[in-house]
């Protein structure tokens, strides 16, 4: 198990753009993937993106298995098991966006409300060089956003609207999330 060294706010490779990966299937990338895979189930995250570990590659794993149960009928966009996306891009499917709470292994400690939208279609290379499409909603489709974002160096703060949502989780858990 190799557990990779991951950049927090401030190191400038989280403002960079990440590179194309020419070859979705090669070692290289396969030893990425295994590495990003151990490291974050080692941080407890849900979401990972290459430049985190200090590699400028558009790469980037997730999960959203804790689907939001008040969409009843958008279970299934709504879930994602562990994915991997080499080269992913993505599209909103509707203007409509959600105010959500998110943290990043980059940000230890913080939690933020950020907007995203909440109905998108995205699409990426697997390791395998096949093509994966789907459609997500809700906690799926704001990990995705979250994840890309980290390819083209953003970070969840720039995307807020009020930094006032901007805090200490473990402060939020005593006191509540602010409204
Ligand atoms: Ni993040």
């Amino acid at each position: 198990m190799t557990l990779l060294k991951i950049a927090k706010m401030g190191d400038p490779v989280l403002s960079e753009v990440s590179n194309v990966v020419d070859d979705p299937t090669s070692e290289p990338v396969k030893k990425l993937l295994k590495d990003m895979h151990d490291t974050m189930f080692d941080a407890d995250g849900t979401g990972l993106a290459a430049p985190q570990v200090h590699s400028g590659k558009r790469v980037i794993m997730f999960m959203a298995q804790n689907s939001n149960q008040k969409n009843e009928k958008n279970i299934d966009t709504d879930f994602a098991p562990l994915t991997s996306l080499i080269n992913p891009s993505w599209k909103p499917l509707s203007e409509a966006m959600e105010i959500g709470w998110e943290g990043c292994l980059s940000i230890p400690g913080l939690t933020g409300a950020v907007p995203r939208y909440v109905n998108i279609k995205y699409q990426g290379y697997l390791v395998d060089g096949t093509i994966l499409e789907r459609q997500a909603t809700g906690f799926h489709a704001r990990v995705f956003q979250h994840e890309y974002d980290h390819l083209d160096g953003v970070l969840y703060p720039q995307r807020m609207e009020n930094l006032k949502h901007l805090v200490f989780t473990d402060e939020a858990m005593r006191h509540g999330l602010p409204s």
